[in-house]
């Protein structure tokens, strides 16, 4: 099995990065043998999506619709492409995912989704390309707002697992806010984070 882990923070070995290395390490204790790969999505160059639609029009039967737009994103599509499990880690910044992590779903949207789902009324919604199955995990952190209030600061899980479910054909196993941080302490969290990455084997 080939996990990879997306962190969207831009801080690495803080409250994200720590639980993402938490989730990992139960899910290895699990999974056995596996390739994991964790990638930061600040170390690399991912350019804005600019509504051109050349990814959500393109006629191609493989996994990937190709982009107009050349960055590090092919690298990380592959690596995408490849995985079996995925863990996304982002901190709330305003009450969602990080610029970053927002920007990297933007760009997987239509590669990895082609129009054809109905929802409701609405036809056009993003179907999977692959019939490939991945299972996937979401960890978000938040400075102060505790989790009995995450309904009204938490949109990160929610964007995360549109995209998660609607383009990737993940299974969503759990997620986990971790909110308050700042008091509470990332320690509070880890034995949760711990048990999502097990639920992923
Ligand atoms: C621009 C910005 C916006 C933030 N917005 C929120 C917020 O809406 N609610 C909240 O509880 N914390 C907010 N925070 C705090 C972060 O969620 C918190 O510091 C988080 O744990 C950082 O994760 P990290 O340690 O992985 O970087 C914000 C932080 C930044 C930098």
């Amino acid at each position: 099995m080939n996990l990879l882990a997306v962190v969207g923070s831009p801080r690495k070995g803080k409250s994200t990065d720590t639980l993402v290395d938490k989730a990992i390490e139960g899910f290895r204790a699990r999974a056995g043998d596996s390739c994991v790969r964790k990638i930061y999505l600040m170390d690399y160059d991912i350019k804005f999506c600019r509504n051109c639609l050349a990814c959500r029009e393109s006629k191609t039967e493989g996994p990937i619709a190709a982009c107009a737009i050349r960055d590090d994103m092919e690298q990380l599509k592959e690596a995408v492409l490849d995985s079996d499990v995925l863990i996304f880690g982002t901190p709330v910044h305003m009450g969602y995912a990080t610029a970053v992590m927002m920007t990297f779903l933007e760009r997987i949207c239509w590669t990895f989704g082609k129009p054809g789902r109905k929802v409701f009324t609405v036809t056009g919604c993003p179907l999977p390309r692959t019939g490939r199955k991945r299972k996937a995990a979401i960890i978000v952190t938040s400075g102060i707002v505790p989790p009995v209030y995450r309904r009204f600061c938490d949109w990160a899980s929610k964007q995360i697992k549109g995209v998660v479910v609607d383009s990737l054909n993940a299974k969503v196993v759990g997620d986990l806010y971790a909110g308050d941080v700042e008091h509470r302490g990332v320690e509070h969290y880890l034995i949760k984070a711990y048990k999502l990455g097990e639920k992923l084997a």
